[in-house]
């Protein structure tokens, strides 16, 4: 190669080698600022197809530690994680034939009926945040979609709400009869702790660990938890309840099996004293935001929205969120339910992402 007669660092060699070298930089500067401004559009148009038109509140897009992170598509997230827990729960419900027929069929039409399942993924994405999800952590998830049927087939019975529709369907004593609805519900309850209490389903987590999840699920849905709250909700009916008082039912009959799916999702996943304490003050706001947006819904919604009636709540005498703040104050409370449940996950990193994009989903939600 000819020698310029410059000096050793401008030889003809460097000078092409410089050349070359800030070519590639360029390249390399154009190639990286036309991928950013490609995700940045991609995460716009995520966050705007998230939030169903409702006010941002803030974005996950950065994470609290500033390491630009790929943004959850919270969508693609639910629907991936209902296919697992849906799955899932094929593999340990009996088949329609399985004797008695009539009861397997009648927990397979309300459990198979198509609900959103955030109660397991909330479980799921909580494992994640600690660190990972495991073959158990589908388990415990799936436990809580048991519980959560069995409510809502008992809560839909004539002595308690008396509706016709659920998950887009005739409630089941609408297609079985009482009876054998009050069973299915008995047996998707049973079937929770049978599925907890499972060796072979729980690898890898210790018989103490165990314990502990089955007592959660227990304090989740129990007389102190979800049922206690049912029992609240049914004795304020046509009462001029305040507002602590409505607060301490939503608490309950919704906000414990929240509370329980967050806490085992993390438990199952080894979380820590300190992290356990976050992960419980986060789903306590959004167990709350949640009972908020679904009030809002019973008054906002149709039927073939939310797949079952609505405006049943001011039929039956029921005092909720808009009653006392309006449909607008209501879902702003929702909304800082939300703010205050994702700053309470300030010190996780983005595997907690789901877990924030979950808490937006749930008070945006249109069913
Ligand atoms: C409805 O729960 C009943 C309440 C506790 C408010 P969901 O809105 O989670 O119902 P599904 O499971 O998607 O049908
Ligand atoms: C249902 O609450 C709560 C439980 C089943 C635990 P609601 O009665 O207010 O909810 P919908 O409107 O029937 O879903
Ligand atoms: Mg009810
Ligand atoms: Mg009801």
């Amino acid at each position: 190669m000819e020698n310029l007669g410059l000096p050793f660092p401008y030889s003809s060699f460097s000078i092409h080698r410089s050349a070359l070298s800030f070519g590639l930089t360029l390249y390399k500067i154009i190639c990286y600022s036309l991928a950013c401004l490609n995700d940045e559009v991609k995460a716009q148009a995520k966050v705007e197809a998230t939030l169903d038109g409702r006010p941002v509140v803030g974005t996950s897009a950065l994470t609290s530690t500033s390491t630009w992170v790929a943004p959850v598509d919270i969508r693609h997230y639910l629907d991936q994680k209902r296919e697992e827990v849906d799955r899932f729960l094929e593999t340990i419900i009996p088949d329609a034939k399985t004797p008695p027929t009539t009861l397997h069929e009648g927990m397979r039409y309300s459990l198979f009926a198509g609900g959103k399942r955030v109660r397991p993924i909330l479980a799921i994405a909580a494992a994640e945040a600690v660190g990972t999800a495991s073959q158990a952590v589908l388990a415990v998830a799936s436990s809580l979609e048991l519980i959560h049927t069995y409510s809502l087939i008992h809560d839909d019975l004539p002595a308690m709400d008396n509706d016709d529709y659920r998950r887009g369907k005739l409630t089941n004593h609408k297609v079985f009869g009482e009876a054998m609805a009050i069973l299915a519900g008995d047996a998707l309850l049973t079937l929770a702790f049978e599925l907890c209490s499972r060796q072979d389903l729980m690898d890898g987590l210790t018989p103490t660990r165990q314990v502990q999840l089955i007592h959660e699920l227990a304090v989740g849905s129990g007389n102190l938890g979800m049922v206690g709250g049912q029992v609240l909700d049914i004795q304020a009916e046509n009462k001029d309840i305040d507002l602590a008082t409505l607060q301490t039912i939503h608490k309950h009959k919704t906000g414990m099996l929240i509370r329980a799916a967050v806490r085992m999702g993390a438990i199952a996943a080894s979380a820590t004293a300190v992290q356990l304490g976050q992960l419980t003050a986060y789903a306590e706001d959004v167990g709350l935001a949640f009972q908020i947006a679904d009030d809002v819904l019973n008054v906002t919604g149709t039927r073939e929205e939310l797949g079952k009636d609505a405006n049943t709540d001011a039929q039956r005498g029921k005092k909720t969120y808009p009653a006392f703040h309006g449909i607008e104050g209501a879902r702003a409370l929702a909304d800082q339910c939300v703010g205050r449940a994702i700053g309470h996950l300030e010190t996780f990193d983005a595997k907690a992402d789901p877990l924030r994009e979950l808490a937006r989903y749930i008070a945006a939600r249109k069913n």
